[in-house]
């Protein structure tokens, strides 16, 4: 049970488990389905039960200040959403290929006890560490009305967002290819945010509300508009082929239901967040019909969005009415904290994946800082903190991110000048690197590479946060996206 001022989630209590539980998470991401990722398996063919985690990183990673809000990006925050998107759906039932060897061998070792016991051991721990960010946004007392100007606000910044969003992804000549990372985020894991709903449901969770006035997350009216946008994009394969290019906020927004939606004691948290999530789903689809007109099914009139929007607000305005009426104001408060975690995770969710994009579509710039940046190191730190690597032909390194500024430097030469790198920070994306060539990764990217020469020396200067800012306040940098 929760008293009034418990927040929705609370890492401190758990700080004191520390030792016992990164063990077991080490144990948990040392399982075969965890490896890291080998080269042909940067797309993972619809493949469950295989979830590359870097159980590398969790060697050093270490656990011991929940993630706050401004560092959504940052590794520790990647790495504890992936183990989340595992654990949790190892209780979701996908069956084994019929034309795979092993198949049923990797089903019953994916879905095995070891699976089961250790993700639940570990789950609370990570959801506080990973959350305890969110949640503390409703106060006793805000109104049924108040909540209701909040859940218009989303979708206003949402909308503001994607329209911003596709007009900058046009400018930077790069719409097909964001599209591609977007639906990403948003398409291939739609069944994951829906099971994790529709499970709670079953369970009783929304029967606080009428069934007509309960938030819905598996309409499928807009489906076929998506899968045709997913289509076009080049993002065909189910879930999770794409496991690799997941942002730790999108992860986060499964991870967030499947975090109240196993709590009882939660379900009216789970009711706001859910609302949220809906308006989310519901703006991104109205921008894209606009976006992509041509993509809209023949005949079909574009889906009315101020209508759809009122007919939201006004069904969370009844959901929220009959919470208050017959359950009080301490159940409008915990709906109240639903929808500030689901708010605040949306802004997040929005700043991370704008980021991504920005870097992505205008990869040439960063190349350009990149080499303006190593000019200043030889000018003025030569022995600036920098990690130096030597890989062999075929090392891969599965998709991660960095907590600080690094350049990539290709250093060793190769007889010939021949590309010795591929470097990625999206699905289909084959940045080439030779002797010499550079490129800058803001913290927090999302990116990988492959060794394609026989051995690749490179280094990673790190690069000090007033370099960054400096650069970008005297250049033209692209259009700011609303966050
Ligand atoms: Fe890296």
């Amino acid at each position: 049970m929760v008293d009034k001022s418990s927040p929705l989630f609370d890492f401190t209590p758990y700080l004191a488990q520390r030792d016992e539980v990164l063990g077991l998470i080490r144990e948990f991401a040392s399982h075969h389905a965890f490896r890291s990722a080998a080269v042909e398996e940067l797309q993972l063919d619809e493949d469950f039960y295989r979830r590359p985690l870097r159980p590398e990183d969790l060697e050093f990673l270490q656990f011991k200040k929940a993630v706050p809000a401004e560092r959504v990006s940052r590794l520790p925050a990647l790495a504890t959403q992936r183990l989340l998107m595992a654990l949790n759906e190892v209780g979701v039932a996908r069956f084994p290929k019929a034309d795979v060897a092993d198949g049923f061998a990797r089903f019953d070792a994916f879905y095995g006890e070891r699976n089961q016991v250790l993700g639940a051991r570990i789950r609370p721990f990570l959801e506080h560490y990973g959350f305890t960010f969110l949640g503390n946004e409703a106060r006793l007392g805000d109104t049924a009305a108040q909540y209701v100007e909040r859940l218009r606000d989303v979708i206003a910044h949402e909308q503001t967002y994607w329209k911003d969003m596709f007009a900058l992804l046009m400018h930077n000549d790069y719409l097909a290819e964001g599209l591609r990372f977007i639906m990403i985020q948003r398409w291939s894991l739609t069944p994951s945010r829906r099971v994790a709903v529709a499970r709670a449901v079953a369970s009783g969770y929304f029967d606080s509300v009428a069934e007509g006035d309960r938030p819905d997350l598996a309409s499928p009216a807009q489906d076929p508009l998506l899968a045709r946008v997913a289509e076009f994009a080049g993002v065909t394969h189910r879930e999770h082929s794409y496991w690799q290019f997941y942002l730790p906020t999108s992860m986060a927004k499964c991870n967030l239901l499947y975090a109240l939606g196993s709590r009882p004691d939660r379900a009216f948290a789970l009711l706001g967040a859910v609302f949220v999530a809906e308006a989310e789903a519901l703006a991104f689809s109205a921008a894209l019909a606009r976006a992509c007109p041509h993509l809209m099914s023949p005949g079909a009139a574009p889906a009315d969005a101020a209508s759809s929007v009122e007919a939201l607000v006004a069904r969370f305005s009844r959901a929220l009415g009959q919470v208050e009426r017959r359950f009080g104001s301490e159940a409008l408060f915990r709906t109240g904290q639903g929808v500030g975690a689901g708010e605040k995770l949306a802004e997040r969710a929005r700043w991370d994946l704008g980021e991504q994009l920005k870097w992505l579509s205008a990869i040439d710039r960063f190349v350009e800082f990149a080499d303006r940046i190593d000019q200043r190191i030889a000018v003025e730190c030569p022995g600036i903190d920098r990690e130096t690597f030597v890989e062999p032909r075929d090392m891969c390194s599965t998709t991660h991110v960095h907590n600080d500024h690094r350049l990539v430097v290709i250093r060793s030469s190769t007889p010939g000048g021949a590309v010795q790198m591929h470097f990625w920070g999206n699905l289909g994306m084959r940045h080439e690197m030779k002797e010499g060539d550079k490129v800058l990764i803001p913290d927090g990217r999302l990116h990988g590479s492959t060794v394609v020469c026989e051995e690749c020396t490179y280094d990673q200067p790190i690069i000090p946060d007033e370099w960054i800012a400096e650069l970008l306040d005297c250049t033209s940098v692209p259009a700011s996206v609303a966050a």
